[in-house]
């Protein structure tokens, strides 16, 4: 089973629609032809730019991925400021990340917002990033596993097999969000290899192969040939690097 690796760059709450059409033009141009074969790239700007990148998107028939950073569960009601799954999947967004740690942390998403919303995502068939992670304590205190597993057991509840196996989970460990720290590569590999095991044991073999297993966490051009070379590391979720496009094409390019 191969899985075409899935580099996304989630720009956070940076970049206004004028800044995000120059930084996906100046992507476009940076990344050599032939670079994106055997990769996948998806762009997750703020909302507020949504609608400018998919014009571009289409109207060049750039070779991204449109994707959102969060949405809602619901498909519409009274939840000011929230955006429905529902609108994203009409401006033909593809990727959506839910339960980031952004959001669990600073925004009290829990375990079961997220299992809700990455069915929500699934049913307006865009495909979720669902991402999972530890604290520096948990980790110290030997918890990463569980804490992970825990996570993914739950967010996964009640999702089928086939939608399983279609989706995309994001190991980013917290302390090494923004922080310029990440994981080693092998690290980064045994908690992704135990989160395909966990797959395995819930969905099966067919379901765990198909899965794809970003890892998120201060990657930069120099550490993706080593993370991108793990067996169970199928992409990355990339922060700060993916604001500058030649940083980002330096990831894309990760091997070659
Ligand atoms: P950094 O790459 O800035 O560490 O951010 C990672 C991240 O949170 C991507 O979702």
């Amino acid at each position: 089973m191969t899985r075409t690796p899935l580099i996304s760059g989630n720009w956070k709450m940076n970049l206004n629609h004028f800044e995000a059409i120059q930084t996906v033009q100046k992507l476009h141009y940076v990344i050599p032809k032939g670079a994106m074969d055997d990769v996948e790239v998806s762009i997750h700007p703020p909302f507020t730019d949504i609608r400018s990148i998919q014009t571009l998107i289409e109207s060049e028939d750039l070779d991204f991925s449109l994707g959102a950073q969060h949405c809602h569960f619901e498909d519409t009601g009274a939840f000011t400021g929230e955006v429905s799954p529902a609108f994203l999947a009409k401006l033909n967004t593809r990727y959506v990340i839910c339960g980031h740690s952004e959001r669990r942390e600073v925004f009290g998403e829990t375990d079961e917002m997220v299992n809700a919303k990455v069915k929500a995502i699934l049913k307006y068939e865009m495909t979720p990033i669902m991402c999972c992670g530890e604290t520096l304590q948990e980790r110290e205190a030997g918890e990463t596993e569980s804490k992970v597993l825990g996570q993914i057991e739950a967010g996964l509840a009640g999702v089928s097999n086939e939608q399983i196996a279609s989706l995309v989970i994001a190991y980013e460990p917290i302390w090494a969000i923004g922080t310029g720290k990440t994981a080693t590569a092998d690290d980064a590999q045994t908690v992704c290899a135990a989160i395909r095991a966990k797959v395995r044991s819930m969905a099966g073999d067919e379901t765990a192969e198909s899965v794809r297993i970003q890892y998120g966490g201060s990657v930069k051009g120099g550490n993706a040939p080593e993370l991108m070379s793990q067996p169970d590391i199928d992409g990355a979720l990339v922060g700060g690097a993916s604001l500058d496009p030649d940083e980002f094409a330096s990831i894309i390019q990760f091997g070659r």
